[in-house]
């Protein structure tokens, strides 16, 4: 048995318009899909704007370029996250202030915000991270008293919803991955969305060289070349269209693994989540002294088994990049969710006798004790 960690479901649709694309010879940024795609992606969020990129780490630079973000700036961003969300921060010259997770949950904890705020704090970066949002009115309570511009990174949870609004309008600009791993896939690709006009318009004009609308070849600014390509949109325009069907599968996934792995000893796979989930990889936390295993021992024996099983992220103060970077008093919640989980494989054509396979690899790690 070989189970790969993920697997995007692509068919006859994607087919027809990546030919599409191609027979029209624009496959660079220019041509139908482009625009098609970001209409549709607005329309799918309730939103008015969708700037489409190159990946969602060029989304999550360029919103906080657009933002103004630059050297001399503090950017708080939780310290569980996939490197990408500190990333950007740097690639803007600013500076990463890494906040914890709440005791019950991996996502950003907003008394840990609050005392990681200082006279240089200028954005927050909020991960809704493994496709659970994060309640927003605290958040977004202490960005209102601090001035804080809110970036969200939905690159995981793109369908998420909290106070039954999909996740990516809450903030100043949302942020989204398509990486072929995501719920929705473009091959590479990432999108920016904001419901304001001013940042729609830089939003467009920082992914596309800073040119002058109207005169061209002429430059006002220092822009990036952060465009999707016109076969990325064909990919992009074909997955949304099927995007509650694929949420769906993958919902059919995750429950069957609820069933199969609840209740056994050692293992938390169950929590409460602030609106509904969109179901991306299958995070299982480890309780090591209960199960008598180790996680990274976890994951051998899982990968010896054929299981592409992954490590929660690290938190990013573990590693060389973010080791120096300013945190808030205590970052223990996020060291324990990020050192203690795994992430199993899920995807919208995953098998019954494939989870069925991975659940019996997992309820056997107990028993290597
Ligand atoms: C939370 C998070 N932020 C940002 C990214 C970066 O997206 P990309 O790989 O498209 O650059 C990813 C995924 O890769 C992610 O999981």
């Amino acid at each position: 048995m070989s189970i790969p960690i993920s697997k995007p479901h692509l068919d006859a649709r994607e087919e027809q318009y990546i030919l599409e694309a191609l027979h029209s010879t624009w496959i660079s940024s220019t041509g139908q899909f482009v625009q098609r795609f970001e209409n549709d992606l607005a329309a799918y969020l309730g939103l008015p704007h969708a700037v489409s990129t190159t990946n969602g780490t060029a989304a999550l630079h360029l919103a906080l370029a657009t933002l103004g973000i630059g050297p001399g700036d503090e950017v708080l961003i939780p310290d569980l996250t996939f490197a990408a969300t500190g990333n950007a921060v740097y690639m803007t010259g600013a500076t990463p202030v890494l906040v914890d997770s709440r005791a019950d949950h991996w996502n950003l904890d907003p008394d840990s915000l609050e005392n990681a705020l200082s006279p240089r704090s200028k954005a927050l970066i909020v991960v809704h991270l493994l496709g659970h949002a994060c309640p927003m009115e605290p958040i977004m309570a202490i960005a209102r008293r601090h001035s804080l511009l809110v970036v969200e990174d939905c690159a995981e949870a793109l369908g998420s919803t909290h106070a039954d609004r999909r996740v990516g309008g809450f903030g100043h600009i949302g942020a989204f991955s398509f990486f072929a791993n995501k719920v929705m896939t473009t091959g590479e690709g990432g999108a920016c969305v904001t419901s304001d006009p001013a940042l729609f318009e830089r939003l467009q004009d920082l992914r596309a060289h800073g040119m002058a609308r109207g005169r061209q070849y002429w430059h006002e600014f220092v822009g990036f070349n952060y465009r999707m390509t016109n076969l990325s949109a064909a990919l992009g325009v074909a997955q949304l269209e099927k995007l509650p069907l694929l949420l769906a599968k993958r919902r059919q996934v995750r429950q069957h693994y609820d069933a199969l792995l609840e209740g056994l000893p050692g293992l938390r796979t169950q929590f409460t989540a602030s609106g509904e989930v969109t179901d991306w990889l299958y995070p299982l936390f480890l309780d090591e002294q209960a199960l008598g295993l180790g996680r990274d021992q976890a994951l051998e024996a899982l990968r010896q088994a054929g299981i592409d099983a992954r490590p929660m992220f690290y938190p990013l103060h573990l590693m060389p990049p973010f080791a120096g970077a300013p945190q808030a008093a205590s970052l223990a919640n996020s060291r324990r969710w990020g050192l203690s989980g795994l992430l199993l494989p899920l995807f919208p054509d995953m098998e019954p006798g494939q989870v069925e396979y991975v659940a019996a690899q997992v309820a056997k790690l107990g028993q290597r004790a």
